[in-house]
């Protein structure tokens, strides 16, 4: 019985087998390949590095079954050729990726105006594409076969998103004369190919056409007649073209989808738009529009989505866009928006889901002015307004908005409070609230349950009372909570241990008080910045802070906090320690890893020597154990820590979205460093009661800019080698007991505008010449009795004649004002840098480029070094050669 049953299934089975395979090849009896279209086929794919595999199946008779192929059911030609790589589609609106290759095209054009640096490199280019593509791995690479022109009953040709292919014209797509759709985004054309538009030209029935990142840099400005009237969709975004958008565009009157977005456009933008009137998406974000929004905008009876963001848009919006009744998407970011929105602009907008607009213009924001009272006609889920003015009062045109998920208010003069019943209204589906830098008043609402909301940021308000103390419970899902200068008071509540998602905690300068929450866990593996600064807390940094495996950045400073810093610290993996300001005692931690960018210890009781295991802290650029009581030497291994040395190691890793902030002495006083931190590199060991000889291996730390080592017992001389920190800006060696001469080296600090040597022994004339000179002051050499020459009034031995100012004294001046002028170059020169990373630094830095962004940034400061160094050379030789 058994046995038979079994036969029985085993038949079965084979039936169904039987059954499958006829009707396998009763398919492909019917559909063959044309075999020179086969052969076409070939010839692509032997063209290309197939690394993923995606065109293993490209083996047999019949091309109609390989993957990506379709064919006529009945002709049996190829109509159909698909390798799309999904993956490198690049998505509108999504401006954390599109930010990055904004900022670079912003930084190319600040750069080829100070014509300090060239076009970045191809390569540079290619890694954004890389963060766009996604994933490389899926993308073929090689160069396309002009024999593809041979399928020539292609309907859909789609190779997008396969960054590494690459063609040298497109003369061979202009044979494909039923081709419809034609996705070749990514691909490279040669750009020094003009004439692609005319293939183009050559297909009449073209539908939808999309050359997004080709890097075309031609768009023909005349065509004798336009050929693809038809066309829905044109995507000619992030491509480096030279010539402004033509006229024959403006012929497309099928278009619904035109994407220009970072695209080189400049100009005012044409009312011509207007008669595109099917339109229903239009990206021109990314370019460099200014103006106002045309009044034609109003033509466009059927837009859904419009993108003007990061345009240099002056101007305002006109009246006439309440007349898009179809509008849901609109994105106004980042321009510089003028003028008043009124009911007009905002009536009849009745599809309206996603408002997002910023402005830049500090002197005359954009003033939305509307009645109080007024209700909108639309229902807002994205309502982002930064840097306008909405208030003083929360209007009632947002408070009747009940079905927001995304809040961003930020910056928009809103005085007063918020009423509690909005936020009860949005609570539950809300995902994001920024209401940061405006004046709100009133308590953090204590009862209101906000399940989804992963980002609150508050900071910069007047709120006040303290925080709700089952805000764990209101807030589970919180990821990112800033609720930093305000005026909270009372405790941190213990909760806030036990949000399990948190990342970022950030409650700086509030005037909370009581002890740090001291019941951490290892629950909470995500938290990776704590910043409890410029707080009242007092007791000991609780040890459960080890079980925070992932805890990078930990900002404690000014505080009142006691103990030692707890050992289990070291169980994090800290790259940022910020702990000046408290009473915190005992010796330095030695344990400290290497991957720490920044210690600041100053302004506490910590006592015993300088570890010389921190010689191995090879990230390490900022160095802060100013005004403790530590006694000992200087370790002589501090050449060691090589990211102040050489400028390829990159100290600070930012923590992706989070700007750290922190107190920096430079230049003789504190100052708040954000985005700029990363550029600074200093050791400060300033209030110790240091002694020994200051090594000489501190000269080998290049990239110092902030170098301050009074208030201690130093003695022995000034390494010789000093000037070899040539971007020094800072240097303080005053109330030590050095001896000996000032090293002539100083005079090739260039960057030096902070120099203090007062106070110890030292002998001998004073150096001369270069920044020296300009920063001529007799205060920073005083208490130094065996020092002579300019600018003390002693004279040194045998100077009389020479230094009297009526026989030179023009020469003199020549040289200072020279000199000067040099300084001033050198000043532009750091200015830039800072300006720079003030427009980029914003950015929340990508790994890909992260590394060659700073080295960019050390590469200018180098320059202008190079540039001072070389003009003191030529001046030099100059002065030689006349005084010959
Ligand atoms: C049908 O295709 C199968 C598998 O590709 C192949 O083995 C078979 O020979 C084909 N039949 C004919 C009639 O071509
Ligand atoms: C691009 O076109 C130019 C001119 O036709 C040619 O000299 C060059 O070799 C082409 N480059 C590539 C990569 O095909
Ligand atoms: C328009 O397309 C047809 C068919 O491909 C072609 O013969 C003709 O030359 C094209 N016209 C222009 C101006 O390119
Ligand atoms: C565009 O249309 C105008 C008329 O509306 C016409 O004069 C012009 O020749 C057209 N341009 C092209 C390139 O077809
Ligand atoms: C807008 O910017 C353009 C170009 O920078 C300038 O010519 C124009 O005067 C500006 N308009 C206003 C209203 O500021
Ligand atoms: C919270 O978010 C999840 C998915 O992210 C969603 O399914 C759920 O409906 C949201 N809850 C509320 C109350 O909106
Ligand atoms: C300095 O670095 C070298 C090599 O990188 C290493 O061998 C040496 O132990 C380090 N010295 C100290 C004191 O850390
Ligand atoms: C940073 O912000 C972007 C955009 O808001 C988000 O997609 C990303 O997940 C954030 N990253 C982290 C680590 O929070
Ligand atoms: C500095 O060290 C000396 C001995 O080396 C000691 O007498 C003195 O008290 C110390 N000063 C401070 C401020 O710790
Ligand atoms: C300063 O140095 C001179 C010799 O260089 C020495 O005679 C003198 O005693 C020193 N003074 C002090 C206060 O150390």
């Amino acid at each position: 019985m058994i046995n038979y049953n079994h036969t029985v299934f085993v038949f079965l089975l084979l039936s169904l087998g039987i059954f499958k395979l006829g009707s396998c090849s009763a398919n492909n009896v019917t559909v063959k390949c044309i075999k020179s279209e086969r052969e076409a086929l070939v010839r692509f794919k032997e063209g290309v590095i197939d690394f993923p595999g995606k065109l293993s199946s490209w083996v047999g008779e019949d091309c109609c079954q390989w993957k990506g192929i379709e064919c006529d059911n009945e002709s049996g030609h190829v109509t159909m050729l698909n390798l799309s790589n999904p993956a490198g589609r690049h998505r509108h609106f999504d401006y954390h990726e599109r930010y990055q290759y904004y900022t670079l095209s912003k930084s190319r054009t600040v750069c080829e105006i100070c014509n300090t640096y060239s076009r970045p490199s191809r390569s540079l280019l290619g890694d954004v594409d890389a963060s766009l593509s996604g994933n490389f791995n899926v993308s073929l690479s090689g160069k396309i076969s002009p024999y593809l022109g041979n399928l020539s009953s292609l309907t859909h040709l789609n190779l997008e998103g396969n960054y590494n292919l690459s063609t040298r014209n497109l003369d061979w797509v202009s044979s494909l004369s039923s081709l419809e759709y034609l996705y070749m985004g990514g691909v490279k054309i040669n750009h020094t190919n003009a004439d692609w538009l005319h293939a183009i030209n050559m297909l009449p029935s073209l539908l939808e056409l999309s050359l997004y990142s080709c890097e075309l840099e031609h768009l023909p400005s005349s065509l004798n007649s336009l050929n693809f009237t038809s066309l829905h969709v044109l995507d000619l975004s992030y491509n480096p073209f030279t010539t402004s958008i033509p006229r024959w565009l403006f012929n497309l009157t099928s278009l619904t989808n035109l994407d220009l977005s970072f695209s080189n456009q400049g100009g005012v933008i044409l009312d011509s738009f207007g008669s595109l009137g099917s339109l229903e998406y239009l990206y021109l974000g990314g370019n460099h529009f200014y103006g106002s929004i045309p009044a034609s905008i109003g033509n466009l009876s059927s837009l859904k989505e419009l993108d003007l963001s990061y345009n240099e848009m002056n101007g305002t919006i006109p009246k006439s866009f309440g007349q898009l009744s179809t509008l849901v998407k609109l994105y106004l970011l980042e321009n510089s928006w003028e003028g008043v929105i009124t009911k007009a602009q905002l009536m009849n907008l009745i599809s309206l889901e996603e408002f997002v607009l910023t402005t830049n213009n500090k002197s005359q924001p954009l003033v939305f002015n509307v009645k109080y009272d007024w209700r909108p006609p639309f229902k807002l889920k994205i309502l982002h307004l930064e840097s306008c003015r909405i208030g003083p009062e929360f209007p009632k045109w947002i408070q009747v908005q009940s079905e927001l998920t995304n809040v961003i208010l930020k910056n928009v003069e809103i005085k007063g409070t918020i009423p509690e019943e909005w936020f009860s209204m949005i609570s539950s589906n809300l995902a994001q609230l920024d209401l940061s830098n405006n004046q709100i008043k009133g308590n953090l609402p204590h009862q209101l349950v906000f399940p989804n909301v992963t980002k609150l940021f508050l900071q910069s308000n007047l709120f006040s009372g303290p925080i709700p103390s089952n805000i764990s419970d209101l807030m589970p899902s919180l990821q990112y909570l800033d609720l930093s200068e305000n005026l909270l008071y009372g405790k941190i509540p213990l909760s806030i241990s036990k949000i399990k998602q948190l990342n970022i905690l950030v409650l700086r300068r509030n005037n909370l008080s009581g002890e740090l929450p001291h019941q951490w866990n290892e629950s909470q593996k995500g938290l990776r910045v704590v910043d409890i600064s410029y707080n009242n807390i007092c007791g000991k940094i609780p040890s459960s802070m080890g079980f925070l495996g992932n805890l990078s950045i930990l900002v404690l400073s000014n505080n009142n906090l006691s103990g030692e810093i707890p050992s289990s610290l070291q169980n994090c993996s800290i790259v940022s320690m910020d702990f000046g300001g408290n009473h915190l005692s005992g010796n330095l931690p030695s344990w400290i890893e290497s991957n720490i960018f920044m210690l600041r210890l100053r302004s506490n009781l910590f006592s015993g020597t300088i570890p010389r295991k921190w010689c191995n802290l090879h990230k390490l650029r900022i160095l802060d154990l100013a005004q403790n009581n530590l006694f000992g030497g200087i370790p002589n291994c501090l050449n060691n820590l090589t990211a102040m040395v050489d400028h390829n190691i990159v100290g600070y890793k930012p923590i992706e979205n989070y700007t750290e902030k922190a107190s920096i002495m430079r230049k003789g006083r504190e100052m708040e460093y954000d985005r700029t931190l990363p550029l600074v590199t200093c050791i400060d060991l300033s209030g110790n009661n240091l002694t020994g000889e200051i090594p000489f291996e501190i000269t080998s730390l290049t990239r110092l800019d902030t170098l301050n080592l009074s208030m201690n017992h130093l003695s022995g001389n000034i390494p010789k080698n000093i000037g070899n920190l040539h971007l020094l800006e800072t240097l303080d060696f005053s109330n030590n007991k050095l001896f000996g001469p000032i090293p002539k080296s100083m005079s090739s600090l260039t960057f030096l505008v902070h120099l203090n040597l007062s106070f110890n022994n030292l002998t001998g004339r004073i150096p001369s010449g270069n920044q020296l000179q300009t920063i001529n002051d007799a205060t920073m050499y005083k208490g130094n009795p065996l020092l002579c020459g300019s600018p003390l009034p002693t004279k040194c031995p045998g100077d009389e004649t020479s230094d009297d100012p009526t026989i030179i004294g023009d020469e003199d001046k020549q040289n200072g004002n020279d000199y000067e002028r040099i300084w001033f170059y050198a000043s532009i020169g750091l200015g830039f840098v800072v300006g720079f990373w003030s427009v980029c630094g914003t950015i929340l830095l990508k790994k890909s480029w992260r590394h060659r962004y700073f080295r960019f940034c050390d590469d200018i400061k180098d320059r202008v070094a190079l540039l001072i160094a070389l003009k003191v050379v030529h001046l030099k030789r100059k002065f030689g050669l006349e005084k010959s």
